[in-house]
């Protein structure tokens, strides 16, 4: 998609952009009269989460698999994933690199409008997938159907040739909205309706313990109404808002969980953006006009993410607030710090800000367990 971005407005990105380049050159050259911060040592382990739980022997497909939110879930509630597709290089390197020993096709081989699935028919437990969200995202311009990368037709065609007992859709609250009542009747319950009892939910990340206020809607099917009439919501295990009756484990604020120092004060992240979508290959995680005071109130910089924590930590912004790696990002959207991301900074905080957390994806992955009778 070509950016709509006036001359003005790219003039003025080029100008900061440059700015902040020489600022970080001088910095990396002790020429800049600044404090260097000693790396920050989170304390929110995200693998603490979603302990692993055994293999289970149920297979799992994963469609649009991005950075891995929704294959690290089913991971770690024990399903095996017997292949991953994505269309970005990118993405299936991570994949890849995090699990040599997984099936992960990229580029045209990893195109889900592309497959034909019928070798794995009767080999796949579940389906899982996030198509992608921008046709429904005010990001993306909410063009639904009409938005060349409407990818849904491509899910409903898989799961309807592979006829998995359960399938497992996410994608941003946006869907949900009643302007795409009729997309979601005509596109995704038509077509699967004659073969899958389905519900959609949404859920919030920082109900599992992921410091983040990040909304997502899911669609889950199953093949047999015996096997739906099981079905339950998947229930928080951690709150971040504290009340006399809460008694849930508490989900931490950006700043504690990355081990900064206390302010006397402590918020959700606001909702990380995808550094895919945007006007330019952007290493800033600012969602909104909205989410800069809460940073800024963080004293949390958004812009400008290191590909490091030394990096980051040599090279504070102007205001002094506290400017966050790559590593930090990935904490704050519950994944493990072994898990790598390969990529340019803005790859990698695509792949991060379009991802299913995965403590999220692990609390569905044990309603599917259950569904399926494991
Ligand atoms: C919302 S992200 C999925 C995130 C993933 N579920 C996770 O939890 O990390 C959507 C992904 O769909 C991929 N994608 C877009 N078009 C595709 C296509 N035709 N075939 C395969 N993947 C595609 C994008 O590259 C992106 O990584």
């Amino acid at each position: 998609m070509p950016y709509e971005i006036s001359d003005k407005k790219r003039e003025w990105y080029r100008h900061v952009a440059e700015k902040s380049r020489m600022r970080k050159v001088a910095a990396i050259n002790g020429e800049l009269a600044c404090v260097v911060r000693p790396e920050n040592k989170p304390k929110l382990y995200p693998e603490a989460l979603m302990p692993l739980l055994p293999k289970n022997g149920f297979r799992a497909l994963s469609l649009f698999s991005g950075g891995g939110g929704l294959d690290l879930g089913f991971e770690r509630a024990g399903f095996e994933h017997v292949a991953s597709y994505d269309v970005l290089d990118v993405c299936q390197r991570t994949l890849q690199r995090n699990r040599p020993a997984w099936k992960v096709f990229g580029g045209v081989e990893g195109d889900v409008s592309r497959q034909d699935w019928s070798s794995y028919r009767d080999s796949i437990d579940v389906v899982h997938g996030g198509p992608p969200c921008q046709p429904f995202s005010v990001a993306g311009k909410q063009q639904g159907a009409q938005d060349s990368r409407d990818m849904w037709p491509s899910f409903t065609k898989a799961v309807k040739a592979l006829l998995p007992s359960v399938f497992v859709a996410e994608n941003v609250p946006g869907l949900g909205e009643p302007k795409f009542a009729d997309y979601v009747e005509k596109m995704i319950s038509e077509p699967l309706s004659k073969d899958y009892h389905m519900t959609r939910f949404l859920l919030c990340a920082s109900d599992f313990g992921v410091p983040q206020a990040r909304k997502r809607l899911f669609f889950i099917g199953c093949r047999s109404e015996k096997i739906f009439r099981r079905f339950r919501l998947p229930q928080p295990t951690h709150s971040f808002e504290r009340d006399l009756l809460c008694f849930l484990p508490r989900t931490m604020g950006v700043r504690e969980a990355l081990g900064l120092e206390d302010l006397g004060w402590d918020a959700l992240a606001p909702t990380l953006r995808s550094g895919f979508t945007g006007p330019r290959k952007s290493t800033s995680i600012l969602n909104s006009k909205a989410s800069q005071r809460v940073w800024d109130r963080l004293q949390i910089w958004p812009n400008g993410v290191q590909k490091n924590r030394t990096i980051a930590g040599q090279f504070p912004p102007e205001n002094e607030h506290f400017r966050l790696s790559v590593q930090d990002c990935a904490i704050l959207q519950g994944f493990p710090e072994d898990w790598h991301f390969d990529g340019a900074v803005y790859q990698v905080l695509g792949q991060i800000g379009n991802s299913v957390c995965p403590p999220v994806s692990y609390a569905i992955a044990k309603v599917v367990l259950e569904l399926l009778g494991g």
